[in-house]
């Protein structure tokens, strides 16, 4: 059996994809409609606005800027330094320049935490450390939205990006075992039939008191 490939190896292969085709996956992605998705985080957040939401592997910044707009504390988190730049300069919010596998987040800061198409991208070794590292940042009763590209839980390179596909009875498992309570799940694009919804959408609570 071949040595799995190093963690470090594939994280930054990964950020160097992004950071060589930054402004063209600005470009691309300036106008997707993750409206639904915005809505999913917040409809389940309870605690008062202004909230502080983490948005984690922001990209080019889209979202915090809807997150800004909306009034909320929004801090972004990327690995690829391009993105970074352009993210602060698009929303003025504050955005943090780390590695998702070796992240450092304060305990129980936030509200909620956006990961919009972005833990698909870590080796499934690491997942269950960092779903418990998110868990962790998260104040009781906080809410975690993810939505990753679905499969069968296939594993490895597309496109020079690492990535895991998912299917929903490994997914729930996986976030069920880091502590997560469910709240709800769907497929997007919304309104078609299930073999043209790539996307998986999932959002769960962090318990109010720990179990
Ligand atoms: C598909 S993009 C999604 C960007 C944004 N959330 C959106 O919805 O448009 C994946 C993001 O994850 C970031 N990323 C990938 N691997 C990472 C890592 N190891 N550490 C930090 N960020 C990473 C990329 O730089 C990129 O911004």
């Amino acid at each position: 059996m071949s040595e799995p490939e190093p963690l470090q190896t594939i994280a930054e292969r990964t950020l160097d994809h992004y950071r060589q085709s930054a402004e063209a996956f600005r470009a691309g992605t300036r106008d997707h409609d993750v409206s639904q998705n915005i809505a999913a985080l917040l409809k389940h957040i309870h605690a008062p606005s202004p909230l502080r939401i983490l948005d984690l592997g922001c990209g080019p910044g889209r979202d915090l800027k809807t997150f800004a707009a909306l009034g909320h504390v929004a801090v972004g988190l990327d690995g690829a330094e391009p993105f970074v730049a352009m993210a602060r300069a698009d929303s003025g919010c504050e955005v943090w320049h780390q590695d998702l596998l070796r992240l450092e987040l304060p305990d129980a800061a936030f509200d909620g935490i956006f990961a919009n198409a972005v833990l698909f991208h870590l080796p499934s070794r690491e997942l269950p450390r960092v779903l418990r590292q998110l868990h962790a940042a998260l104040q009781p009763g906080g809410v975690l939205f993810c939505s990753n590209p679905r499969g069968h839980n296939e594993e490895g390179w597309s496109g020079g990006r690492y990535g895991c596909w998912y299917d929903w009875p490994t997914w729930r498992a996986q976030l069920l075992a880091a502590g997560f309570d469910e709240l709800e799940h769907y497929y997007r694009p919304s309104g078609l039939p299930r073999a043209q919804q790539p996307w998986l959408a999932s959002v769960w609570r962090k318990p109010a008191a720990d179990r």
